[in-house]
């Protein structure tokens, strides 16, 4: 069984640096099979311990996953010689060997899951697996009355191609001019491009589910932080 510092440990569940991770667990954040442990060179077993941060389970994986509120402004890519990329939003140490999950245009805001697994980013975005993609528009513009009905349809664009049935609701919590949009696809510009197909037109667009996984709600656009192991197994199915 492989025993390592408890600090070492936290590190490489990507809590923080050794600096930060000592820190919190002298602030008594950091708790060892349900006792809170404050010597940061506690030996634990990395295969067996149940370490919680801020009493959040933390699981050790091999591989690293980040939910990110994507800011507008930025593209979803890597590296780009013109325009900033969310991947540099994370620091360069942290970002090597990561890669978003799928893509949000420019102007678009929200959840971006940000990974080294490729499996699992082949699984989310292969169509026949039917991961729901949920986001809120803010629309300019009157929409059809039987826009709901013909997302439900599935609906046929301008340029003939047809898109799965989709939900589209009114979303008064947000606004009067806001709506919430449910794919199980993504295609290029496509809530756009839907909303367009009914009469409106979208001026503000974030997503806020992928799957099961959502958007923590206390993450700023341009903040992110590593998935809890429960949303890890939300999104996968894979209980650890
Ligand atoms: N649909 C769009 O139009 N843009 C996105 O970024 C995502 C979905």
């Amino acid at each position: 069984m492989p025993r390592m510092r408890l600090d070492k440990l936290l590190a490489h569940l990507n809590c923080g640096s050794r600096k930060e991770v000592q820190a919190m667990i002298r602030a008594g954040r950091v708790q060892v099979d349900g006792a809170v442990e404050r010597d940061p060179a506690a030996k634990v077993d990395a295969d067996t311990a149940q370490v919680a941060l801020d009493g959040q389970t933390q699981s050790y994986q091999a591989q690293r996953y980040f939910m990110l509120n994507k800011p507008a402004g930025v593209i979803t890519a890597s590296r780009d010689a013109r325009h900033d990329t969310v991947l540099e939003l994370f620091p360069e140490k942290v970002r090597r060997g990561l890669f978003a999950v799928g893509r949000l245009d420019k102007d678009t805001e929200g959840l971006l899951l940000v990974t080294d697994d490729g499996a699992l980013s082949h699984a989310l975005m292969s169509p026949t697996k039917h991961v729901d993609k949920v986001y809120e528009a803010e629309v300019d513009g009157t929409l059809a009355p039987d826009a709901a009905a013909r997302f439900a349809a599935g609906l046929t664009l301008g340029d003939g191609t047809v898109c799965r049935p989709a939900r589209l609701e009114a979303a008064p919590d947000l606004g009067a001019a806001w709506v919430r949009v449910t794919l199980r696809e993504g295609k290029y510009h496509q809530v756009k491009r839907m909303v367009a197909a009914v009469g409106g037109t979208v001026v503000r667009l974030r997503r806020i589910k992928l799957g099961g996984l959502l958007l923590d709600p206390a993450l700023a656009p341009g903040e992110y932080r590593p998935l809890t192991a429960e949303e890890l197994a939300a999104l996968t199915g894979r209980t650890e």
